[in-house]
């Protein structure tokens, strides 16, 4: 199978990362070009820190292009207190980056590639939808114009990690996720809730001593930066472990195989107050025609596999990985 080209907006966190180390080195991907959002951390720490995780991958020649500093009409407000201060955990290890961010902006890098070529590109979202709303004001048919998008985004469920509904993509510029769901066809736009990592990406204390002891570069990195995650998820989801939202979802668009439950339905979002980023799922009969497909279950033993080989450095591409620069 051909690595699948890809572009991948990103607000480069913790868990953004590892989604990145997917992306770029498992061998399924072909990392063209990644964009970037404010969210988990301001653009610019998201920025440095996608800069950081590509080259742990061992790809500095992927061009990293900084997009919109805030949402559209809402105040920023970041998840460092999830993520730590500078997005990655704050283990003060992270190497600087080699390479500097492009000028162009993110907006025209979305609207043009697939422009250059056309229906050959798969987008896969990380963070808030603030970029692809942007772009789709440009260009209304712009997600017709992918081979596919995934976006992380929603909790199909309603338990909500930012707020009791919502989850923090969603949350954080609802009014551009409805943007996106209101130019989005099912048959081209997949969105992974927060549902589905909670159920089947969750690092138990048995997955993450697994990772250490890898000890490759890319496995210290991926166990490192998740460090301040693992305490929120044991202080407030509750979980067994830390969850992976942005690595299943990348996941899902490298191997779609890994589906084993999905729906279409006619999805919107909510912006009042007491509900903001809370996914509203129409499934009556009277429902207008769906406009997403929702993956509500994935292959755990799958998606953890994937996450093993790639950090052990085994992945599809063959690239040696033992030399990974800055690291
Ligand atoms: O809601 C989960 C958060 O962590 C989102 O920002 C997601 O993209 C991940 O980074
Ligand atoms: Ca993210």
């Amino acid at each position: 199978m051909p690595a699948l080209p890809l572009i991948i907006d990103t607000d480069t966190g913790s868990d953004d990362a590892v989604a990145l180390l997917l992306a770029a080195a498992s061998g399924l991907g072909d990392v063209r070009v990644v964009t970037t959002v404010a969210g988990n951390v301001p653009l610019s720490a998201g920025t440095r820190n996608a800069l950081v995780s590509l080259q742990v991958a061992g790809r500095v020649d992927v061009p990293v292009h900084p997009g919109c500093e805030r949402p559209m009409t809402r105040t920023l407000s970041t998840a460092q207190h999830v993520h730590g201060q500078d997005g990655m955990g704050d283990t003060g290890l992270l190497p600087d980056p080699m390479r500097s961010a492009e000028p162009q902006h993110a907006v025209e890098v979305l609207l043009s590639y697939p422009r250059r070529h056309p229906g050959e590109l798969t987008l896969v979202t990380l963070g808030p939808l603030t970029n692809i709303a942007a772009a789709l004001v440009r260009d209304r048919d712009l997600l017709t114009r992918y081979r596919h998008v995934y976006c992380m985004a929603g909790a199909a469920d309603l338990s909500g990690n930012i707020t009791a509904t919502a989850e923090f993509n969603a949350w954080a510029d609802p009014e551009a996720a409805r943007v996106v769901l209101q130019a989005a066809r099912p048959d081209k736009v997949t969105w992974i809730g927060w549902d589905v990592s909670r159920r089947d990406a969750v690092m138990t204390a048995e997955d993450q001593s697994r990772l250490e002891r890898l000890g490759t570069p890319m496995a210290a990195f991926a166990h490192r930066v998740n460090r301040t995650v693992a305490d929120w998820a044991r202080d407030v989801t509750g979980l067994a472990g830390y969850d992976l939202p942005d690595p299943v979802a990348m996941a899902v668009a490298l191997r779609p195989k890994l589906i084993i439950e999905r729906e279409e339905a006619h999805v919107d979002i909510a912006l009042g107050d007491e509900t903001r980023g809370q996914l509203i799922i129409d499934r009556r009969r009277s429902a207008p025609p769906p406009n997403l497909t929702l993956v509500r279950r994935v292959s755990e033993a799958g998606f953890k596999d994937l996450l093993f080989t790639t950090c052990a450095g085994i992945g599809q591409s063959g690239r040696d990985l033992k030399d990974i620069p800055g690291v």
